[in-house]
């Protein structure tokens, strides 16, 4: 009944409950009234008969009001439906750690209103780490402005929210407090993906923490690209001839978009793509155009000037018939790669595939983690999650980036497990670096005064 509920809208489906139950209430009315005028054989033949015809006549009825629903309608003639996923960091409980469960039931309520006034069809709200994510499902588009203000109102109220409850760095992600129609460069990041839905539509949305967009390049690659992770890149021949990959140049204040075929520029791709902080995959599409993969590639600190967090990236993955299984996605997660962030965004480490238990920073403010959630999107509406990460086969991947979390964590503040310090341009590395600027001189410096020899000797 619920699926039934989820695909028909609330005035068609109250209509079906009606007739289903007014044609009950005929045929059970007609045993009754049979059973009292006395039993007779001719009585119990019309009464099934009646039955029969009855329960017929009204369940035809409430299949045609089910077939008639508008929503159903909507997708038998394919309108798009549309993914996005808005996030923002809006503080966070007890450092930089999770998003409290009632900055969560608000940014719920506020959604659940967005269902109410039409602006989306369904969501589903999480946090990964310190970011709140909102998952929503609509027909309007990329880029619409009711669903960016929609996610833009609701960051707002539960930034208010935190700094009522003094909770930590409230409202670090939102930078202006005007919306200008689109969340694109006011703070927030955001991934958006419009498709026709397929027979069924499964899907795969990563949100990680502690980390920036160039993260995905590798799992990215690998599921589209890599034969040794995609066996469906060998076997099947809807995608045998490869993807295209949309990459931009993040560094680039007007964002720089360029396209790369896979298997054929493969070569050109990886030297983009190898240089995580500049080049981000944006997009992914099968050769035929088909939508497989859209990234965020929101880069906060160029938008705010200095280090105010990471970028901490989200992901929409589509799978199956005709593009890559949920096993081969996931299998993109498999290397606990590293990636730059962690403290203080200044520092490189394995990002950690976890379940959304496990969805929040804690040692040296990481490791960098991504969560992954399975959805099917069925007539405009989200079905599920299922929480891909939650399992044993993971185990492994995590034990093993824990050695190298150790391991990494001996070197202190010396690089690679810092960050090079280009790479922390907008950290707040370069004051403290600007006041030794001043102190280099181009003399050459040796020892001064006189040295006097006052080691005790003993001949
Ligand atoms: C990294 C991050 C944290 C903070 C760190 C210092 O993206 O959010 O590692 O940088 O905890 O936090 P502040 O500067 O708020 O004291
Ligand atoms: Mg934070
Ligand atoms: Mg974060």
């Amino acid at each position: 009944m619920s699926i039934l509920h989820s695909s028909l809208s609330n005035n068609y489906y109250y209509a079906y409950l009606i007739v289903i139950y007014t044609g009950s209430c005929i045929c059970l009315w007609k045993l009754l009234y049979g059973c009292i005028t006395g039993l007779t054989h001719r009585t119990i033949v019309t009464v099934r008969y009646a039955y029969r015809t009855e329960l017929t006549f009204w369940c035809r009825q409430s299949v045609s009001v089910y077939m008639a629903d508008p929503k159903r309608q909507e997708y038998k003639t394919m309108v798009e439906s549309t993914i996005s996923v808005i996030k923002a960091d809006i503080g966070s409980l007890a450092g930089h750690v999770i998003v409290p469960d009632f900055i969560m039931e608000l940014a719920r309520k506020h959604l659940r209103t967005g269902i109410e006034q039409k602006i989306i069809n369904d969501f589903y709200v999480t946090n990964a780490g310190d970011d709140l994510e909102l998952i929503m499902v609509h027909n309007k588009g990329e880029g619409n402005s009711d669903v960016h203000r929609l996610a833009w109102d609701t960051f707002m109220d539960c930034a208010k929210l935190a700094r009522e409850k003094k909770i930590y760095a409230a409202g670090q992600d939102m930078l202006t407090d005007t919306f200008s129609g689109n969340v694109r460069g006011m703070g927030p990041g955001s991934a958006e993906m419009s498709f026709e839905e397929r027979k069924s539509e499964p899907i795969a949305i990563f949100m990680a923490d502690k980390t920036e967009p160039g993260a995905f390049n590798l799992p990215i690659f690998r599921i589209f690209a890599d034969p040794f992770n995609t066996a469906g890149l060998v076997i099947d021949p809807n995608f045998h001839s490869g993807f295209k990959f949309v990459v931009q140049d993040v560094q680039k204040e007007v964002p720089c978009y360029v396209e790369m075929q896979c298997p054929e520029e493969m070569y050109d791709l990886l030297a983009l793509i190898g240089s995580t902080g500049k080049y981000v995959i944006k997009r992914v599409y099968r050769k035929d155009g088909m939508v497989a993969a859209s990234i965020s590639t929101d880069k906060l600190h160029n938008i705010a000037g200095k280090y105010i967090g990471k970028d901490d990236p989200v992901a929409i993955v589509r799978g199956h018939s005709g593009l890559p299984a949920m096993g081969e996605i996931l299998e993109g997660f498999t290397l606990g790669h590293l990636v730059a962030g962690w403290m203080r965004g200044s520092h490189v480490g394995p990002l950690l595939p976890v379940s959304l238990k496990y969805s929040r920073c804690t040692r040296f403010d990481g490791p960098p983690r991504v969560i992954g959630l399975g959805f099917q999107i069925s007539n405009g509406q989200l079905v599920g999650p299922v929480d891909l990460f939650d399992d044993i086969a993971f185990d492994n991947v995590r034990q093993q980036a824990m050695v190298f979390v150790d391991y990494l964590r001996r070197h202190g503040p010396f690089m690679p497990h810092r960050l090079h310090e280009t790479d922390m341009e907008y950290t707040t590395l370069p004051s403290v670096l600007s006041k030794c600027e001043s102190r280099f001189t181009s003399e050459e410096i040796g020892p001064t005064g006189v040295v006097k020899d006052t080691s005790e000797h003993h001949e």
